[in-house]
């Protein structure tokens, strides 16, 4: 049967720390792994711009040994309506894998249904799962573990990264805090699947409008963009809305005082995050966006001995 990546919740807790294992090998023997040696394929399409996710996709099926195609989608005959089924159809001929960063969640869902290879979801609207396969990556490497652990995202709840921080890091064992203002919390599918997993590993998910009362206790915080990407013209004043969540001095005060800050990146200095945090001590983000390499890595090999398999 053939895996895809789609939503965080697509790997069990089990195959998560298996991806999560294997991409702490890679980054020690970045070559060590060459399932792509021919070099075979990898389709990655772009419908919204990236830096961290082009590259690191590009440079990483290079390590394992393929090639990149990586392609912005609109350029391709998708943009001029030509469905994803036949799409996915033909994909499945010349590539491994296809990897696709795109705006609604049901569009790669479409194109996974209809694909003979791994479907990753490089993000959506509602998930960024690579992203936060790297943050527990780099979760793991700064505090050893993640069960029990608090993290706090500061933000846009109803946004991609809260999701996927919620079912991603329930899946890890951890117990997730979500501070954001009324009219942003997260969908509520979200919420009850990240309440059914947290039912299985012990986390717990907690959605509340108070930024300080978040951040005790936390042991990792982490904010993202107040706009998201497709967003940049929804007339909302955001700014008003997001400015008592923004994580600044005051707030990683509040945190335990071993806390760990995490950002997707790009960064916004002085809107949801200060200058002082994400270049103070606390923060990982460059060791945090470095695991997207090693983690998505990870998880191609995993995806494509599955589904052999
Ligand atoms: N964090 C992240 O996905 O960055 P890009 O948008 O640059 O790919
Ligand atoms: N929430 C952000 C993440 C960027 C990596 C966005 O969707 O634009």
């Amino acid at each position: 049967m053939v895996r895809h990546f789609l939503r965080d919740d697509d790997l069990t807790p089990t195959e998560q720390n298996e991806v999560l294992e294997l991409a702490a090998e890679l980054k020690k023997n970045p070559l060590s792994r060459r399932p792509l040696e021919g070099p075979y394929s990898v389709a990655v399409l772009f419908d919204k711009t990236s830096t961290r996710t082009r590259f690191s996709f590009d440079a990483g099926i290079a390590q394992l040994g393929g090639h990149a195609i990586v392609v912005d989608a609109g350029a391709t005959q998708i943009g001029k309506g030509e469905t994803l089924d036949d799409t996915a159809r033909m994909f499945s001929r010349f590539t491994k894998a296809v990897v696709w960063r795109t705006y609604g969640q049901d569009r790669v869902e479409t194109l996974a249904a209809h694909s003979e290879v791994p479907v990753v979801n490089a993000l959506t609207d509602t998930f960024h799962p690579c992203q936060v396969l790297a943050d527990l990556q780099t979760i793991r490497e700064n505090k050893g573990s993640t069960a029990g652990l608090k993290m706090t995202y500061f933000g846009d709840g109803a946004n991609n990264m809260a999701h996927s921080l919620m079912l991603g890091g329930v899946t890890a064992g951890m117990h997730i805090t979500i501070a954001t203002p009324d009219g942003f919390v997260p969908d509520p599918e979200v919420v009850e699947a990240t309440r059914a997993r947290a039912e299985q590993t012990g986390g717990s998910i907690t959605i509340i409008g108070d930024a300080r009362a978040a951040a005790e206790g936390a042991d990792v915080l982490v904010t993202d963009t107040w706009v998201s990407m497709g967003q940049e013209n929804d007339g909302l004043d955001r700014e008003a809305v997001f400015r008592p969540f923004q994580l600044n001095d005051e707030i990683v005060a509040l945190s335990e005082s071993d806390s760990i800050v995490l950002h997707c990146l790009p960064a916004y200095r002085g809107k949801e995050i200060t200058a002082e945090v994400i270049d103070g001590p606390r923060a990982v983000v460059w060791d945090e966006a470095e695991n997207r390499l090693h983690a998505q890595k990870a998880l191609l090999v995993w995806l494509l001995e599955q589904s052999r398999s």
